[in-house]
């Protein structure tokens, strides 16, 4: 049974969250996950979003923010180091109609980390008091905040970090249960995302390596009020469904399952990106979700969305034969969906 949780007047019913992913989870992403796991998932978050870029007035930074009203509730993450600029971008969250404003404390990239953003602000704990006063002071939705387990091996400070950061008003937390040394290394430690639980009186949300309804009642445990899921929704789209009922994904070995959503996925693309960039983000999300299909590899090797649709509508059709098909040939194959070229335009 998956439980439920409430930041102040919100309630994320299930406790299950799409966890933010820079590149992966756009608008496009977000609704294709809502869509298909009708009911399953509780709360989606943007991907993180440099207050550098949103307070400078960047058009494509601020693009980022984007969501649609079927997404809500609707979290946006933000990252960064200056104070003043932390608070500024997140009333700008707040002046977009988001739900809540998550501050990133858990991104191990070097370029992030060099300019003190980050799991960097795990390292100075006077500094994040000083975000999260000024952010506090600013906005009136609720603030959450995402960390690692803590820096590296001899410095794991979630809990005091933590109980910190509650004590100055943040109203959820996330852990993911490994440190910044690990990366994504190892199996995430999920004993201290419950210390944490234990420490705090607001919801703690724990992540790392849930990848089935399996894992997830696994690590549902204690005080543990949801899980979030990253990487298990591009290999499993229908994960949330899956932890739902408790029983195995209906994708598994699914074909016409899986040309649906990616038929799916590209009409939502269309919708927010220029269709250069359509491509790449199909493939993305195909390398992960059809291993084990015969038209993977050929898929993979195609770059326009042009391309990748003929190839797709082969398939469905029956007309794939497990032999590269060329450039050409897919070119000259009809298109009889309405996702031609002429569509992107
Ligand atoms: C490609 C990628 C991008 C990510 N971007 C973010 C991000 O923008 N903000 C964040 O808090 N975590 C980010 N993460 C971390 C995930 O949200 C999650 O905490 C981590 O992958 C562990 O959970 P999982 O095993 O369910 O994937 C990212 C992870 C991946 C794989």
């Amino acid at each position: 049974m998956i439980k439920q949780y409430q930041v102040r007047n919100i309630t994320v019913s299930p406790g299950l969250v799409l966890s933010p992913m820079s590149g992966v989870t756009t608008r496009p992403f977000r609704r294709l996950i809502k869509e298909f796991n009708p009911g399953a998932v509780g709360l989606v978050v943007s991907e993180f979003v440099s207050v550098e870029g949103m307070t400078r007035g960047s058009r494509r930074t601020l693009e980022m923010m984007k969501f649609s009203a079927d997404e809500r509730p609707y979290c946006v993450q933000i990252f960064g180091y200056d104070v003043d600029r932390m608070r500024d971008a997140a009333l700008m969250v707040q002046d977009i109609g988001a739900d809540m404003v998550d501050i990133n404390c858990g991104c191990p990239a070097p370029k992030v980390v060099k300019r003190g953003g980050g799991c960097e602000l795990m390292r100075q704990p006077e500094h994040l008091q000083k975000i999260v006063r000024g952010v506090k002071s600013a906005i009136s939705i609720p603030l959450t905040l995402k960390m690692r387990s803590g820096w590296d091996e001899s410095s794991r400070n979630a809990i005091d970090l933590a109980k910190m950061v509650v004590s100055e008003g943040v109203e959820a937390i996330t852990v993911h249960g490994r440190t910044r040394s690990q990366l994504y290394r190892g199996e995430a430690d999920w004993s201290l995302v419950e210390q944490v639980a234990d420490a705090v009186s607001v919801p703690v949300l724990g992540s790392g390596d849930v990848v089935d309804h399996v894992s997830a009642a696994a690590r549902l445990r204690g005080k543990v009020a949801g899980l979030f899921i990253g990487r298990a929704s591009m290999w499993n789209p229908l994960v949330f469904s899956e932890i739902m009922a408790g029983s195995p994904s209906a994708l598994s070995g699914n074909e016409k399952l899986m040309l649906q959503i990616l038929f799916r996925y590209i009409e939502l693309l269309k919708e927010d990106f220029p269709e250069s960039s359509c491509g790449g983000k199909l493939k993305q999300l195909a390398s992960q979700m059809c291993r084990g299909a015969a038209w993977r590899k050929t898929l993979l090797t195609l770059n326009s969305i042009c391309e990748q649709v003929r190839l797709l509508e082969l398939v469905q059709s029956g007309g794939f034969r497990n032999s590269t098909p060329a450039a050409e040939e897919l070119e000259s194959s009809p298109s009889t969906s309405d996702m031609t070229c002429e569509s992107f335009a």
